[in-house]
């Protein structure tokens, strides 16, 4: 039942009194606020959750059946099945021309690359799967990692401690931090294992469009950025490289962003919704 006051459409807030009270001191302190319309209605947050399960079921479903000699199109098909027949839609699909349901990206692809039935998944191998759905209207986003065959040590450890970026990056995001606090524990840890963090890509606000505001940096200082407040839900996704951070796109097809100099990149992906006295993680 839709609520009317004065002739208006009565929309619940998502924020108490007390959070009100913080967003308007922090407001004449300055900081940079997100927008109204970032921070999550109960009923979006419940329409979110949704599609997150999905998403999630998802890449469990795809963990339990990636397998060497598949080809990256065997993935897409996976995901394109699982996603319609669970009544969503995979949102990569055609989203400003992207050509499949699912990002694939296979080690020194750092990110977008295009599921094909002439790409196939060898020994040694280190796959980045990246699912998106989107359930009545809302969106879900998350990636995971795969180890096909025997992988090197050197390759597992980049997995492995990208995992932590994203780990160390969620328990960063707490209400009334900054952004760049979640950017600089990513880094300081990346860059104490001898690794890089592409700057040329990040994370994103997600849930009522695929990609909204803010960017989240996975670099950066702390004290700086916008200020995180509760009911605002946004990914995750630190891309790690072994060597430089420098990315190019590949020119034929416009999508695929590759190291620069050709060594390894990992990625994962979590989307999180700020609480009041913490975080929710939605997808991972
Ligand atoms: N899931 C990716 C992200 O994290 C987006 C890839 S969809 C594409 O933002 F169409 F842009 F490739
Ligand atoms: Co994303």
């Amino acid at each position: 039942m839709k609520k009317f006051v004065h002739g208006a459409r009565f929309t619940p807030k998502s924020y108490s009194d007390d959070v009100e009270a913080k967003l308007q001191h922090y407001r004449r302190e300055g900081y940079r606020l997100p927008q109204r319309h970032l921070l999550r209605t109960p009923e979006q947050m419940a329409g979110i959750r949704e599609s997150a399960k999905i998403n999630t079921a998802l890449l469990d479903y795809l963990s339990e059946n990636i397998r060497e000699g598949m080809s990256t199109a065997e993935i897409d098909h996976m995901v394109y099945c699982f996603t319609t027949d669970h009544d969503a839609i995979p949102a990569p699909f055609l989203y400003e021309g992207f050509p499949k349901s699912v990002c694939t990206s296979i080690n020194d692809v750092v990110c977008h690359g295009i599921p094909s039935t002439k790409e196939f998944l060898r020994s040694g191998d280190i796959v980045n799967v990246d699912v998106s759905t989107i359930y009545k209207g809302y969106f879900a986003d998350a990636s995971r990692m795969f180890l096909i065959g025997e992988v090197s040590p050197e390759m597992r450890r980049l997995v492995q401690v990208t995992k932590e970026c994203r780990d160390i990056g969620v328990k960063a995001a707490q209400p009334w931090t900054r952004l760049g606090d979640v950017g600089a524990a990513i880094q300081e840890h990346a860059e104490r294992n001898g690794y890089s963090v592409v700057r040329d890509l990040c994370g994103h606000g997600c849930g009522v469009k695929f990609h909204e505001e803010p960017d989240v940096e996975h670099f950066g200082r702390r004290g700086t950025g916008m200020l995180i407040v509760p009911g605002m839900t946004f990914t995750i996704e630190p891309m790690i490289n072994m060597g430089t951070y420098e990315v190019f796109i590949d020119e034929d097809d416009g999508w695929t962003v590759f190291t620069a100099d050709g060594q390894p990149s990992a990625q994962w992906e979590s989307q999180i919704l700020i609480t009041e006295d913490g975080n929710e993680i939605l997808t991972e």
